[in-house]
């Protein structure tokens, strides 16, 4: 019998400990033994609920007991998850997580102790929920280079969008009604500026490379600036803003960005909506993959955390590998990126033109009929270094967009 603790009941932990449950059978079938979850660890008390007999409130409880192989940490946060974790390692378990802030910050550490003592360390929920594309990167892509990673990370912020879209709704607007759905934290910060989505696309570029992306290092801009002037323009462009976080190859390294992204109907990610998530690949073989599904919630997660456990359960006393060492990628710069900008200026075309054609050359006005007393163009493929030293000669800009496609 393989027996598991499970560290966090929260919306993560009690999902966990319910798709072993209800998939016990097939999973045991998949494993070729039995499976027990033998503690969960949380602070609070749980009266009356399943797993009463088997809360613990010490972690070394589990970390003590030698009958425990595998640990799943679904904490969230960096610590106490960071120390729980890498003493279970040392303590000879394998752990599944679905923690992207220690994943992201301690990813390479991690998997460099569970390789020295033979064990695993596997993360498949901290990136898109549900959706399998860490175990993707790591075996079915293998035989590519990826050339583009672009996701929709963040189910917060694209509810958001979405709403903003059907709604002609503002911003703070939309933010209510997300939180009142509970589709949105009390302190959205960390999705709305765009910090989730920023250690998501960390993690799946060190995945990429094999070495250290410091999130640190990702250029991130978050959805508050977005208003539902911005979104009377993209429809009348017939285009979708999202908030995409990007890791495009540029020579041996990569070039990552987290920002609102206007999308044509020709992309792949455009007709992503709502709750969901999507990861766009371009393999230099493979073309165009992309992965669609549910990047968050109780079971969509948990069925990641629980594929996760079934792999080590299969490989107890192995480390399953994947390359991820501790040496620092350098990210290509964004400053030399190219690529096409919307721009919303206050003022009619008929007063602004001269300036616009002065700071940005050549551009291709936009109709918006809903718009009065502003006016809004694209300019042609510029870098980002280009666009600031252009932007700074025109005056009145209520806001610039990136496109893509
Ligand atoms: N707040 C995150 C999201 C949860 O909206 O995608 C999953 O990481």
């Amino acid at each position: 019998m393989i027996q598991v603790a499970i560290l966090g009941y929260g919306t993560i932990g009690s999902g966990v400990y319910e798709v072993l449950n209800i998939n016990k059978q097939v999973i045991e079938k998949r494993i070729g033994d039995e499976i027990r979850v033998k503690y969960v660890l949380d602070l609070r008390e749980f009266p009356g609920s399943p797993i009463e007999d088997i809360l613990v409130h010490d972690v070394n409880t589990i970390l003590e007991d030698p009958e425990v192989s595998v640990v799943v940490e679904v904490m969230g946060g960096v610590e106490p998850a960071h120390t729980f974790v890498k003493n279970a390692l040392l303590a000879g378990k394998s752990v599944a997580t679905s923690n992207k802030a220690l994943v992201a910050k301690y990813g390479a550490e991690l998997s460099e102790i569970a390789k020295q003592k033979n064990q695993s360390f596997l993360f498949e929920a901290s990136v898109g929920g549900g959706i399998p594309i860490i175990r993707s990167i790591n075996t079915a892509l293998t035989g590519d280079v990826v050339e583009e990673i672009s996701g929709i990370l963040n189910g917060t912020t694209n509810y958001m969008m979405t709403e903003m879209t059907n709604h002609g709704s503002e911003f703070e607007v939309v933010l209510k009604d997300a939180q009142k759905k509970g589709y949105a934290e009390a302190d959205p910060t960390a999705d709305i500026e765009g910090h989730d989505a920023c250690r998501k696309i960390a993690i799946l570029t060190s995945l990429l490379t094999g070495q250290q992306v410091d999130f640190e290092d990702i250029y991130t801009e978050g959805i508050t600036k977005i208003t539902a002037g911005d979104i009377k323009f993209a429809k009348a462009m017939g285009r979708k803003i999202k908030l995409l976080a990007t890791s495009k190859k540029q020579g041996d390294s990569y070039c990552a960005m987290v920002s609102p992204v206007l999308l044509g109907s020709s992309h792949p990610l455009y007709h992503v909506d709502g709750v969901f998530n999507a990861v766009f690949v371009v393999g230099n073989m493979l073309g165009d993959a992309m992965f669609y599904g549910s990047g968050a919630g109780s079971l969509p997660t948990a069925s990641a955390v629980v594929a996760d456990v079934v792999d080590i359960c299969k490989n107890l006393g192995k480390n399953i590998p994947y390359e991820w060492s501790a040496e620092k990628l350098s990210l290509a710069d964004i400053s030399s990126s190219q690529k096409s900008f919307f721009v919303r200026v206050e003022g009619s075309r008929e007063e602004k033109s001269e300036e616009i054609a002065a700071a940005f050359g050549n551009v291709e006005y936009v109709t918006c009929d809903e718009a009065a007393g502003e006016c809004g163009f694209i300019t042609e493929l510029i870098s980002e270094k280009e666009f600031e030293e252009n932007a700074a000669k025109l005056s009145g800009i209520k806001n610039r967009i990136r496109m893509d496609q």
